[in-house]
């Protein structure tokens, strides 16, 4: 029992080490880049006449692997910590839950977008449940963010912490989106919570 918790540590660190290596090599801002690689070659939503909007989006992996695929579209990233400047990617210094955010998104496309990313993450408060309730309602409120600027074929894909607020965030999104999927990266390290959700065709409410 024991020698199989030690195998599992051990890999669970390699498996970590490997994909801050590999970020290092790469250039890419963050180990999260991988799982939106991942994401997007399972899922291949991301194309490159997207119009995205990335949220929660410092300190840029996403942004960095969004600008690599998207050409003719347009990528607005936001965050309450600043971000360094990635080519093609317009960014501003916002909390996305400010009644105001709705409109700068709105402005920025002009219309009605392809896709809503959102990394977001509540400030970790040492007690697990509180931290994962918090980045729940972060995502409850993308999910609202997304259903207000998406397209009709629009994608939602967001970061959720397993625990309390999941059933409300599923019926959630199952009431906006007419597909939902949960999905768990390789990257994700997997003595972590964490787990993606994919939504994608808004429903006529
Ligand atoms: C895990 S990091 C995102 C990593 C990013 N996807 C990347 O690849 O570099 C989570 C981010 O969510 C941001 N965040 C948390 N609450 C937010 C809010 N209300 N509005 C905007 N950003 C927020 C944090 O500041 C933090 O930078």
């Amino acid at each position: 029992m024991k020698k199989n918790k030690n195998t599992k540590n051990w890999l669970t660190k390699r498996n970590r080490e490997h994909f801050f290596k590999k970020a290092k090599v790469h250039g890419y801002r963050s180990r999260s880049a991988y799982k939106l690689i991942e994401m997007n070659n399972k899922f291949k939503f991301i194309k490159k006449e997207s119009l995205l909007l990335d949220l929660g989006s410092s300190p840029g992996g996403w942004s960095q692997v969004a600008s690599e695929i998207i050409y003719s579209g347009k990528i607005l990233a936001a965050d309450i910590k600043n971000m360094e400047k990635i080519k093609k990617v317009n960014f501003i210094l916002n909390d996305v839950n400010d009644k105001d955010f709705y409109l700068k998104v709105e402005n920025f496309f002009n219309r009605k977008i392809d896709i809503v990313i959102s990394d977001m993450a509540a400030n970790t408060t040492g007690n697990k449940n509180l931290d994962s309730y918090r980045t729940g309602e972060l995502c409850l409120n993308a999910l609202d963010l997304a259903s207000k600027v998406l397209n009709e074929k629009g994608v939602f894909l967001s970061k959720i912490f397993m625990g309390s607020i999941f059933n409300e965030i599923q019926e959630k999104a199952k009431k906006y989106f007419k597909k939902v999927i949960k999905y768990k990266p390789l990257s994700s390290k997997s003595e972590s919570k964490e787990i993606y959700i994919f939504c994608k065709d808004l429903s006529k409410i």
